[in-house]
């Protein structure tokens, strides 16, 4: 193509992570632009220019993200390439382009590369158990609710969590491990994340100065884990090939792992339930029979089964256990009301 808008990766650390295709196709652009808002790298503009061979300029958050129009006015004339950190299409920013750019008919050309989403598969947990990755937010761009929602969402179903700790390259700012953990640590979500919580906190992965550390949140929340950019990750269950390479490859102490009472959220509810349950047949007494039911008190149990079925329906939709046991009410109620002779029907 001779003009189009070409996403470039240029992977993990720094201009030793392009790709030769990464090389290549950046050779055949007319204009060059680093993107390095979205993650931290260890080059920038005129080291990545003196290897491609071309002058790259350097976009700022606005350009992108508000001003994309001159980029999108230079690919409709000339190939323009984006030179972004880690894999091009990590971040959605990117995919709008994309999106925007062939609307309007220009050609567009992805180059993917390494990216902090696989990386974190070297921590020896198995990248098929992560669920929902998460960003901590700056303290000033907003709270941390999303990260527990994230985490619990995760636990649930028994799958690791990525966090992802957010940066300002331009303003030099960024949250890191120690910071992340003790947010997690004042959450006042205990079940969830405590001292004793195991945690694995990678920073700089791929480079060369990366670091890997696998502990109790207790002791990790001093540890000096230098440079941006760091990433936390709250492990769930693990198979012992997980385990093993914490303890053996990042020196994690064994009772770290041991002392853990993972507990997922379903399992948590069962055991509710299950005591419950025991409780209220133990000590249930019948009350004055026999007594005449109506059409209404019949039609508010349906309504109740209802309920619970919209419920399950919902929780199902955002992917939560909870889902089963609102179905399971609805069973419940469904199944007492036929035993009771009210209702007719066939599972
Ligand atoms: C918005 S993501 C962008 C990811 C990037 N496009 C990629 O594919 O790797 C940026 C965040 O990922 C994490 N991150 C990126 N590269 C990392 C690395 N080499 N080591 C540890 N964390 C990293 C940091 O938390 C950083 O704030």
């Amino acid at each position: 193509m001779s003009n189009g808008l070409v996403l470039i990766s240029i992977g993990l650390s720094d201009e030793k992570d392009l790709s030769l295709r990464a090389l290549e196709e950046a050779r055949r652009c007319d204009h060059l632009h680093l993107e390095t808002y979205t993650t931290k790298l260890d080059t920038d503009a005129d080291r990545l220019g003196r290897l491609i061979g071309k002058p790259v300029k350097q976009l700022s958050r606005i350009n992108l993200e508000e001003h994309s129009e001159f980029l999108l006015d230079e690919a409709s004339r000339s190939r323009v390439g984006i030179l972004v950190g880690g894999d091009c299409l990590t971040a959605t920013t990117h995919v709008s382009l994309l999106i925007e750019a062939r609307r309007r008919g220009i050609p567009t050309e992805v180059i993917h590369g390494s990216s902090i989403l696989t990386a974190v598969a070297e921590t020896g947990l198995s990248i098929y158990k992560f669920g929902k990755t998460v960003t901590m937010p700056l303290p000033e761009k907003g709270i941390a609710d999303a990260v527990l929602e994230t985490l619990e969402g995760n636990m649930e179903q028994g799958l690791h969590t990525l966090i992802l700790l957010d940066l300002d390259s331009e303003a030099n700012k960024f949250v890191n491990i120690n910071q992340a953990v003790e947010t997690l640590l004042k959450s006042g979500k205990p079940e969830m994340f405590n001292p004793n919580t195991l945690v694995v906190g990678v920073t700089r992965l791929g480079s060369e100065t990366q670091q890997i550390r696998a502990d109790k949140a207790f002791n990790v929340s001093d540890i000096d884990f230098g440079a941006p950019p760091q990433a936390l990750i709250i492990p769930a269950g693990l198979h012992f090939v997980e385990a093993e390479a914490l303890i053996i490859l990042y020196g994690c102490p064994e009772e770290a792992i041991k002392d853990r009472k993972i507990q997922s959220t379903s399992e948590k509810l069962i055991k509710k339930y299950v005591e419950s349950c025991r409780r209220v047949l133990t000590n249930l007494k019948l009350k004055g029979l026999p007594r005449s039911v109506g059409e209404p008190e019949v039609n508010e149990l349906v309504d109740h089964a209802e309920r619970y079925l919209s419920d399950a329906i919902y929780y199902a939709s955002e992917k939560r256990g909870t889902a089963l046991s609102s179905v399971s009410y609805c069973e419940g109620i469904l199944d007492a009301m036929r035993l009771l002779g009210l209702v007719e029907f066939e599972w």
